[in-house]
């Protein structure tokens, strides 16, 4: 491995660095992830459908992997997640009542309380506002059989059960601003009954999209929620999501506005610090990165380390201060 520094060194004084992590990459990535990390989140084996088989019944043997690893090692692992419109089985929640929908909830809710009792934090809901702007609730089979308020339900049912855990509503495109306010208007209502405790900002930003400047206005428009925040999903990525070029196609500039844009990330967590929990980057390297197979398959250089395991012109950047 190179002789690079400790990410969780380095911002020691700052916040928790964090990786996503799954089964295939423990092993292969077990320096790694000792030597920068100190929090992880299961990529899918916390999800609903990571925990449990179709017909519902639990099989915990991959979550509990990467749990006992991270125990056994000193590393905070944050809940990821209890209620979201992927990493469900659809059809079988969709064929069930309301009432049965809730007693699944408590019995999840219950169950992974009790089995996962270092688990800091849930992010509870996850995704829950529509990608249409001028929507609010994006349209998922909760809000269907649970009602447009069931994420005031969610919330309430894991105060409840899981009293002793952080609770988080995370979503995506926080850095743009209709889907902001959404955000924001969402977690003032759960505010309302003391239901949240904090928020998850994914951070999967696109040199395309976001500027240092959008960074800098989210964290501030987030901050006044007086909440803490917890920068969940950071990656990168080069290429337009819609676009199915290769990476290879990507130009020395794009990379450096990559690199740039991690800086400024960075910097501005940096900044914010005093209500930052922790910054998880979505993948240890870009062989692990959800987004080469996203839309399109393809080679993605989004994350801190490359394929083979090498700090990236972003680590250094985010690293030297
Ligand atoms: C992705 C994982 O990275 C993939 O491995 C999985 O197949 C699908 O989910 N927002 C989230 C994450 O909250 O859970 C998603 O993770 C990426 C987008």
């Amino acid at each position: 491995m190179s002789n690079a520094v400790s990410l969780k060194e380095v911002y020691k004084d700052y916040f928790k660095v964090g990786t996503a992590v799954n089964n295939r990459c423990l092993d292969r990535d077990k320096d790694i992830i000792l030597k920068h990390f100190n929090t992880v989140t299961c990529e899918y084996e916390m999800k609903l459908a990571g925990l449990r088989r179709p017909d519902l019944t639990f099989d915990f043997a991959n979550a509990d992997k990467i749990y006992n690893f991270a125990n056994e090692n000193g590393i905070e692992v944050r809940g990821h997640n209890l209620v979201w419109h992927q990493g469900i089985y659809t059809e079988v929640l969709e064929s069930m009542t309301k009432q049965q929908l809730i007693e699944l909830m408590t019995e999840h809710m219950r169950t992974v309380g009790e089995r996962y009792k270092k688990v800091v934090c849930w992010d509870v809901v996850n995704e829950a506002i529509s990608d249409d702007w001028n929507g609010f609730l994006r349209d998922t089979v909760w809000r269907r059989k649970l009602g447009d308020d069931y994420y005031m339900t969610v919330f309430r049912l894991a105060r409840e059960i899981i009293p002793d855990k952080t609770l988080v509503y995370n979503d995506f495109n926080e850095y743009e601003e209709p889907k902001r306010n959404n955000i924001i208007k969402l977690v003032k209502q759960l505010k309302t009954e003391g239901l949240i405790d904090a928020v998850g900002m994914q951070c999967h930003i696109n040199i395309l999209y976001c500027t240092a400047d959008d960074i800098k206005r989210s964290f501030e428009e987030f901050s006044k929620l007086g909440l803490p925040i917890h920068v969940t999903e950071i990656d990168i990525g080069l290429p337009e999501m819609n676009d199915p070029a290769p990476l290879s196609s990507m130009t020395q500039e794009q990379r450096e506005q990559q690199a740039s844009l991690y800086e400024a990330l960075f910097a501005t967590m940096r900044e914010y610090s005093s209500i930052i929990d922790s910054a998880t980057v979505w993948g240890v390297r870009d062989s692990q990165s959800w987004l080469n197979n996203f839309r399109f398959e393809r080679e993605c250089t989004a994350l801190l380390f490359d394929k083979d395991g090498q700090p990236t012109e972003a680590f250094y950047r985010i690293t030297q201060f």
